[in-house]
């Protein structure tokens, strides 16, 4: 397990936040997001969320949610600052959000390579439903997401 960092904080993002975003999505992934599709995000009211961590903006998490389902379309914690558990708290951040939404459901694609992502989704309780294949651009041409997905009980409904 992951040493817990505690001195954490969400914070919703807005317009003014993305090129500080960028930062980190252009040092996290091999296949960034452009300020564009975070603009998208916020305009379309998605979940857009930052992470704070001692005073610095080290992570964001986007979760879409419609008709009882929810989508986590991006996590991302600096490379600077991974494996301090922090993901972990992002990614129950999120799921927190769409089980607040009413979601019955919650869906995310991770590249087949992410084995670090992939670990971590699996602990949480996400179970693999089936591959997209060729989904990803990737430096050998295309790479195959793996399409996972967890139940969220709902307190009170059946
Ligand atoms: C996936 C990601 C969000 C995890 O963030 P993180 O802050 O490192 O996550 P945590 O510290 O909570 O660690 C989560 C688990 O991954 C494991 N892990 C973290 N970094 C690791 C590494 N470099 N090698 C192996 N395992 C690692 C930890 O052991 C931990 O498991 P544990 O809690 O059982 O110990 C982060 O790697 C990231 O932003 N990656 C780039 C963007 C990305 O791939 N996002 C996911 C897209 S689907």
């Amino acid at each position: 397990m992951a040493t817990v960092a505690l001195d954490h904080e969400f914070r919703r993002m807005n317009l003014a936040d993305v090129e500080q975003v960028l930062v980190n999505e252009r040092r996290g992934y091999t296949h960034p997001w452009t300020a564009g599709i975070f603009r998208d995000c916020i305009k379309s009211g998605y979940e857009c969320w930052l992470l704070h961590y001692a005073g610095h903006l080290v992570g964001h998490g986007i979760l879409s949610m419609a008709a009882g389902e929810s989508h986590l379309l991006n996590v991302c914690v600096h490379p600077d600052y991974q494996g301090n558990g922090l993901g972990r708290r992002l990614v129950e951040h999120m799921v927190d959000l769409a089980r607040a939404g009413h979601a019955r459901s919650i869906f995310l694609e991770v590249r087949s390579s992410n084995g670090v992502a992939y670990g971590l989704y699996e602990s949480m309780g996400f179970n693999e439903i089936g591959i997209r294949p060729n989904y990803y651009p990737s430096y050998l041409g295309r790479e195959d997401a793996r399409v996972l997905a967890m139940e969220l009980i709902q307190p009170g409904r059946l």
